[in-house]
């Protein structure tokens, strides 16, 4: 604009890009999405391959170190990630002094910022930076110690998110056990019954635990959600993770960053205001009357429409398929038959299919979820503990880039009044 400062004019062409919308902000070799066409691939792999034949921690692999593992790699990669599951014990005191009713998202995006406090060699104020300039430069010893954060940060994702889980409870931590896959491991420390649980201990079994072992289609397909959420290219808390790891601070305080970043209802919390829509259409019957309310645009159809996909999110169609395994476990979701008449209803209506409104991955994933159990208020965390695969994926990325790191720092276009002389109070109107 004409009455912008001289010398912010003479600066030339500054393009205003509110919400990115097509702005790229890095070149990527991690995840392909097209959204006309409703393809989305890691590394070049279609996303359905990957959640038929692979397993989450085989995608981990993948999506990090750009290749499929070899089997000893993956066995290398699951045995240190599981291993570092395990957490300090002052980590209990830590959680212990959380509400008992705090939001499990704010207890764990604390406790990534609590993480950082431990590792003094991914530290900026100590070596970070000296580590990461040695990455790029191809050190060996620096890229261990870029993998051991690697490790930490997906192995005990879980352990926070199941400590998260507990304290609401007033039931007593898990240490991760051995033998069992990442989804499995996580279902066991989620419910696994501890001597101290007020319930056991008031039963007439012995003291020490009884042997649990997770359902193996529920653990499977816990799995493959976690697949299917692994990444997603520049959605908003990977920006984040990368726009906070631009300055080189330790990766836990930039993915402590991403978890603030996807907690927001905008990002994180679309399946659960599925569910809430769900519960307040109550019945099949009432879906015409919801979907004229939508017409009018008095309500929103959760879980349908994308930014990025103008067709079905090819998620939605594995997730749908998984949905009827575990309700075949678990028993169907009473609001499955309203979620069916609302889908089939809107996929037929021309105000929805000419607006190219689609199911999208939180259209079912909610459902699922709820008959596993998990309270509504916990699935934004069964979203980060896989996204933080793709986070770290961004971040070794970055941290690697042949040209080395440049700090993000956008620009803005002014539109304050251009200079002013101060007014002594007795002065102003
Ligand atoms: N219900 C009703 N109308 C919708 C919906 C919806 N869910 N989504 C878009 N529209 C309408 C808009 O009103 C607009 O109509 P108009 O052209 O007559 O004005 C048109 O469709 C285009 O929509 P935009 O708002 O331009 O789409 P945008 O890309 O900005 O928004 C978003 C995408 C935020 C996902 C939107 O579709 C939405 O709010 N969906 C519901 C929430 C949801 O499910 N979010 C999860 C996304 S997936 C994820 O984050 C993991």
């Amino acid at each position: 604009p004409d009455d912008r400062p001289e010398d912010e004019a003479e600066r030339g062409l500054r393009v205003a890009d509110r919400g990115f919308l097509n702005t790229a902000v890095i070149e990527s070799a991690i995840t392909y999405i097209d959204g006309e066409r409703g393809i989305l691939r890691y590394r070049g792999y279609p996303i359905e391959q990957l959640a038929e034949k692979s397993t989450f921690l085989e995608c981990a692999y993948l999506l990090i170190y750009g290749a499929l593992p070899a089997r000893s790699q993956l066995s290398h990669f699951e045995r240190e990630v599981l291993l570092h599951g395990i957490m300090h014990a002052d980590a209990t005191k830590f959680f212990g002094s959380f509400r008992y009713d705090a939001h499990p998202m704010a207890m764990l995006t604390s406790a990534f910022a609590y993480l950082g406090s431990y590792y003094g060699e991914a530290n900026p104020s100590l070596q970070g930076q000296t580590l990461f300039t040695k990455c790029a430069k191809g050190d060996p010893e620096a890229l261990q110690n870029m993998d051991k954060q690697i490790y930490r940060l997906i192995g005990k994702a879980i352990t926070l998110a199941a400590m998260a889980y507990r304290v609401r409870q007033g039931r007593e931590f898990v240490v991760p056990p051995t033998g069992m896959s990442y989804a499995e491991s996580f279902l066991y420390q989620l419910d696994h019954l501890s001597p101290t649980d007020s319930f056991s201990a008031s039963s007439s079994a012995s003291p020490s635990p009884s042997p649990y072992k997770p359902h193996p289609v529920l653990a499977r397909a816990l799995d493959i959600l976690f697949i299917l959420h692994a990444d997603h290219e520049m959605n908003a808390s990977s920006t984040t993770v990368l726009q906070t790891g631009s300055s080189l601070p330790d990766p836990y305080s930039a993915v402590a960053a991403g978890c603030a970043s996807l907690y927001g209802p905008l990002h994180g919390g679309a399946n659960e205001a599925v569910i809430r829509m769900l519960v307040s259409i109550g019945s099949p019957n009432n879906v015409p009357t919801f979907l004229a309310a939508v017409k009018r645009r008095e309500k929103v159809l959760s879980g349908f429409g994308h930014r990025v996909y103008k067709t079905s999110d090819p998620r939605s169609f594995i997730i749908r398929k998984i949905a009827d395994e575990v309700f075949a476990v678990t028993g169907p979701d009473p609001l499955l038959d309203t979620a069916m008449a609302l889908h089939d209803a809107a996929l037929k209506d021309d105000y929805f299919v000419s607006r190219k409104l689609a199911p999208n991955v939180d259209f079912w994933s909610g459902l699922i979820y709820r008959a596993m159990g998990f309270p509504m208020d916990f699935f934004p965390v069964l979203f980060v503990v896989p996204r933080i695969v793709g986070w770290v994926a961004h971040w070794r990325q970055m941290m690697l880039s042949p040209e080395g790191v440049k700090i993000w720092r956008p620009r803005q276009i002014y539109v304050g009044p251009s200079e002013r002389s101060y007014v002594p109070f007795d002065e102003r109107e």
